[in-house]
């Protein structure tokens, strides 16, 4: 496994100040956040700038996506092997935003373990996040949707989902449980932590912010604090 945690992973999603070379700019504000605090924190980027992003940071990046597929004719899919020649050290996997059929999020999760890339799964309640668990990805981020993108955070309106997470996926196998939506502030990221998170999935509160180095390093101090 790629990642360490605590961690903190932005999702830069399709943001106009995360994609392009406002990625590029925003990535070295996250590598100087965790410089700066020395916790954990990977992002997870579009498949066009997963290269410039990755020559530009020594911190993890993500692709946020990949598909189950081999070399070969698959006009349009996303290639793990060639994510991985581009810098990828890992990929999230059925985002809210990005769902996948539960037979190609195993044979995802499969293809993505043999070519040692890092699985972030997301999980929209604790029953998918139960099922996924059976696939034994690295991380599985529990993020109820209605929450996204929001201003309440998942650990302040549904503290019960980042624990019941905890305990299914741990009667299953010991992977450590992230939760993500809404979350705003280093308060929202100390409930996490007191409910058993090991990190937090989060695009927004950065991607959104005229800020986003000082938001990122108050809710990277709900770590240490
Ligand atoms: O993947 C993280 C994301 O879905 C959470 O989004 O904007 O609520 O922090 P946001």
């Amino acid at each position: 496994m790629g990642l360490k945690t605590p961690i903190i992973i932005v999702n830069f999603k399709t943001y106009e100040s995360a994609t392009g070379k406002s990625a590029e700019k925003l990535a070295k504000i996250c590598e100087k956040v965790a410089k700066v605090t020395k916790v954990n924190i990977a992002v997870a980027v579009q498949d066009a700038d997963l290269y410039r992003v990755s020559k530009a940071v020594k911190i993890p990046v993500l692709s946020e996506h990949i598909d189950p597929i081999d070399y070969g004719a698959h006009t349009g899919h996303t290639l793990p092997e060639d994510l991985k020649a581009n810098g990828a050290k890992g990929c999230l996997l059925n985002h809210s935003e990005d769902r996948f059929k539960i037979d190609d999020l195993e044979k995802s999760i499969a293809k993505a373990k043999a070519l040692k890339l890092t699985t972030v799964v997301c999980a929209s309640s604790d029953y998918t996040a139960e099922s996924v668990a059976a696939f034994h990805p690295d991380f599985i981020a529990v993020e109820p949707p209605e929450l996204i993108g929001g201003n309440v955070s998942v650990s302040t309106a549904k503290p019960q989902i980042i624990t019941k997470t905890i305990k299914k996926v741990n009667n299953i196998s010991n992977i450590p449980v992230l939760c993500g939506a809404g979350i705003k502030t280093k308060t929202d990221v100390q409930k996490a932590v007191e409910l058993g998170a090991q990190g937090i999935l989060i695009a927004s509160a950065i991607t959104k912010s005229p800020h986003p180095g000082k938001i990122l390093e108050q809710l990277a101090m709900g770590f240490i604090e």
